[in-house]
């Protein structure tokens, strides 16, 4: 799970990591009113942020300076509704503007491939540290992190160093990089990003930027909860997750549902490869009802690629495992019959694909139920294309 720019300062500051105040608005009136109070304070320089989960923002013009509460304000217009790769701005953050001196690059994240964690430090921050690490790998320095050892003040110093930290912010940076670890460990995060970590004119090492993931393994002991934005991401994905549900929107006209994310993502490849032959149909979503597919789940699910506009006909392939077939088949007619009870339409067409355990039985109870929308094929290569084929009409 990722967090914004707001919510990662407010992590780093409960670990005593330096970051500069700021609040969050939604409406212009409120980055003013926040601008107001800084003024007040005798600040009157602050920036405007776009808080958006992706980076590159200042580029985008998401990250803008403004003198005073009334260019707070304008700014905020400006910035808010925008479009920044694909996420549109629903708030922002306004802070107090620092006095940069440089601006460096830190990070700790979890390196699968080399099985350990990983710390990346530079001096040339502020800017893509990929692009760096292309143009002049020597000033990127990456040390392995012994998960028991941490970054106690030792290894956070040699961080710095290696990093070709300058002598003058060598001793603040590695206060931080031992805090941000403790954060790292503390909020079973698999990345703790600072970009960039600057050295102001005074001297002071501060986390001008942040981006966080936390490890969704991790939520029976996190509050992972607390952290999501409510009206984030789409709608019908909203609603999947509220009803427990593994689903991703895409964009095609296929409704999926299948057992298995390994079932599902193969079923997404056939839907795709026959809706070729179908004007370029497409899987409209991506949704693994689980090992136990009781009636309640299936319903769920049906209700959710029901409820999409762009769903033309759905693909039940479900293979019988412990949950056996003639389960699934009373699952899907039991759910038919809840839909229908609480008056939802259920007339776009479903092409169902039983195959695995106790697979002739579950056939057997949909064609004795014989529900107008249901129509069985028995291979996935079939199925795929008649789910195609009905959607295109
Ligand atoms: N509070 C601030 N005070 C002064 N300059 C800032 C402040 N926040 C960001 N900046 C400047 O804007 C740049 C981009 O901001 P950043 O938060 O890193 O966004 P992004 O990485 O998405 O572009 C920074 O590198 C820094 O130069
Ligand atoms: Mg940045």
């Amino acid at each position: 799970m990722d967090l914004f720019e707001y919510q990662a300062k407010q992590l780093f500051a409960e670990y005593g990591v330096p970051v500069p105040q700021g609040k969050v608005a939604s409406t212009a009136a409120e980055a003013r009113a926040i601008a107001d109070e800084f003024a007040a304070a005798g600040k009157q320089r602050v920036v405007v942020k776009a808080q958006v989960k992706t980076g590159g923002r200042g580029k985008a013009g998401g990250v803008k300076v403004a003198d005073g509460p009334e260019d707070a304000q304008a700014k905020a217009e400006q910035i808010l509704g925008m479009d920044i790769k694909g996420h549109t701005v629903h708030r922002v953050l306004v802070e107090e503007a620092s006095d940069i001196a440089e601006e460096y690059y830190f990070s700790f994240l979890l390196d699968r491939a080399n099985r350990t964690f990983l710390s990346i430090c530079s001096a040339e921050g502020g800017v893509e540290i990929e692009e760096v690490a292309e143009t002049n790998p020597d000033a990127v320095a990456k040390i392995a992190i012994d998960p028991l050892t941490g970054a106690p003040a030792d290894v956070a110093a040699e961080i710095a160093k290696a990093g070709k930290l300058p002598e003058t912010a060598a001793a603040g940076a590695a206060e931080v990089i031992t805090k941000l670890w403790d954060a790292f460990v503390g909020k079973d995060a698999t990345l703790v990003e600072v970009n960039p970590l600057i050295l102001t004119s005074d001297g002071r090492v501060i986390a001008l930027d942040g981006k966080v993931t936390l490890d969704a393994n991790a939520e029976f002991r996190q509050d992972l909860d607390s952290l999501a934005v409510a009206e984030e991401g789409d709608p019908l994905e909203v609603k999947a997750k509220e009803k427990g549900l593994n689903y991703v929107k895409l964009d095609g006209q296929v409704g999926i549902i299948g057992n298995g994310a390994g079932l599902v993502m193969s079923t997404l490849d056939v839907v795709a490869y026959a809706g070729e032959e179908h004007g370029g149909v497409k899987p409209a979503n991506f949704l693994d009802i689980g090992g136990g597919a009781s009636a309640e789940v299936m319903a769920n699910g049906l209700e959710i690629i029901l409820g999409d506009p762009a769903v033309e006909s759905v693909f039940v392939n479900v293979f019988g495992g412990i949950t056996a077939c003639d389960a699934v088949a009373n699952g899907i007619v039991q759910a038919l019959e809840l839909l229908e009870g609480r008056g939802d339409d259920v007339s776009k067409p479903l092409v169902v694909r039983l195959d695995g355990n106790n697979a002739e039985l579950g056939r057997q109870i949909l064609t004795e139920r014989a529900h107008p929308a249901v129509r069985q094929v028995d291979t996935m290569d079939g199925a795929a294309a008649q789910a195609a084929e009905l959607a295109a009409k």
